[in-house]
């Protein structure tokens, strides 16, 4: 359905975090305000301090948890918000098998209070981030959004309840306008060195760890299995590099405010890179020799997963632009200038 808003004021829940904090420059470079609701339980506030210096504009934060339900309406009620990005959520897949229910509440019923707030105070805008986790197997390639989803893990299947319950809410209110995005890969950071990803501990995903055997902080990269059925037998993915992701969310905000609706899309390159080809890339633009030795392939993964992502660039004339040398430039730009992340 076609709708005119006019959106200005966006609450970013999450804004503290990797994702959540390049999405906070680029929505302050396009002239959006911006108030942030994160807990801090996986970043720090001096990312907003960051953020703030890239863009020479102002934050609001405020440090509240989403099962805090008066602070949410407190929020709302104290601040016009036209719109919500929604990132605040636990995401390590190991530590939801361990603790199911700390998975489903921080993020299911983090969101439902999320919704219930933002229908109290008529703001029905919202862009939700959902992973492409909800696919689970990945058997046909590159995986469309109609493609089956059979998330194979806790966290997975928190996202795949969310988006659900997103459709029911559109169903029961066609004033909604819901933009889920399906990330993949995730990785780089900002290109002033100023912001970038934090993992707590020893990294579970790639691209971190390359960064921190790279700098010596860890002594060598476990590449989990080189008997898949890919290119040089190792786990292949669809690297997005941040900012290319964080501009998506700036076109599902315009097309938001063009179009009210429910839709689903995938944010990645459409490319796959093996497990061999990104560490011979960071070796390559870094000029550090990268250690790694073969394991056992890591439960739970796939062989290849990349997306189709014909339909993200139709419907929000977005495209990922940032190349793989990029990716680990920027990555290592931000490990080398900041050893020990935000701390
Ligand atoms: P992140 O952990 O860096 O950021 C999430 C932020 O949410 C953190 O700052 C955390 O403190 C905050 N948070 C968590 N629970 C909260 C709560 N109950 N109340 C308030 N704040 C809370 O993670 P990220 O990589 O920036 O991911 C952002 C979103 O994208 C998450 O929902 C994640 O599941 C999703 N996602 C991430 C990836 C990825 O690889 N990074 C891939 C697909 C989807
Ligand atoms: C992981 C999560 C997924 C999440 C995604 C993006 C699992 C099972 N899946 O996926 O839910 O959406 O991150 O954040 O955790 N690898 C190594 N050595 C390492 C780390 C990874 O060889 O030390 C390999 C993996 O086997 C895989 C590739 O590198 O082939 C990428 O791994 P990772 O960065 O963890 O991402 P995903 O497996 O796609």
């Amino acid at each position: 359905m076609i709708k005119f808003v006019h959106i200005k004021k966006i609450l970013v829940t999450g804004g503290a975090g990797y994702i959540g904090s390049h999405a906070c420059v680029e929505l302050l470079n396009s002239g959006y305000k911006v108030i942030v609701i994160d807990n801090l339980s996986n970043s720090n506030e001096e990312s907003i301090k960051r953020v703030q210096k890239i863009t020479k504009k102002k934050i609001q934060f405020v440090k509240a948890d989403l099962l805090d339900k008066e602070a949410l309406l407190y929020v709302f009620e104290k601040n016009n918000i036209d719109a919500v990005i929604h990132f605040a959520g636990l995401k390590a897949v190991g530590e939801s098998e361990e603790k199911p229910l700390l998975y489903y509440q921080n993020n299911v019923i983090g969101t439902i209070n999320l919704c219930q707030a933002m229908i109290q105070h008529n703001v029905k805008n919202i862009v939700f981030s959902s992973s492409a986790t909800v696919y689970g197997s990945c058997e046909n390639l590159p995986i469309n959004e109609n493609s089956k989803t059979a998330p194979k893990n806790t966290y997975g299947r928190t996202k795949l309840i969310i988006e659900n319950f997103l459709e029911d809410i559109k169903k029961s209110d066609h004033d909604w306008g819901i933009q889920i995005l399906r990330y993949f890969n995730p990785v780089g950071a900002h290109d002033s060195g100023l912001i970038g990803e934090d993992p707590k501990g020893v990294p579970n995903n790639l691209m971190p760890y390359v960064a921190q055997v790279a700098l010596g902080s860890l002594e060598i990269i476990p590449v989990y299995g080189n008997d898949y059925s890919t290119k040089d037998g190792t786990g292949v993915r669809d690297y997005i590099h941040v900012v290319d992701l964080a501009k998506g969310h700036i076109k599902a905000l315009e097309n938001i405010a063009k179009n009210s609706g429910y839709s689903v899309l995938n944010l990645g390159t459409g490319r796959g890179y093996s497990v061999i080809e990104i560490i011979d890339t960071f070796k390559k633009v870094s000029g550090v020799d990268i250690p790694y030795k073969v394991t056992e392939r890591r439960k739970g993964d796939v062989a290849a997963s990349y997306a189709n992502v014909t339909l993200a660039q139709k419907e929000l004339d977005w495209i990922a632009e940032k190349s793989l040398e990029k990716m680990c430039e920027d990555t290592w730009n931000w490990q080398k200038n900041n050893p020990n992340g935000y701390v």
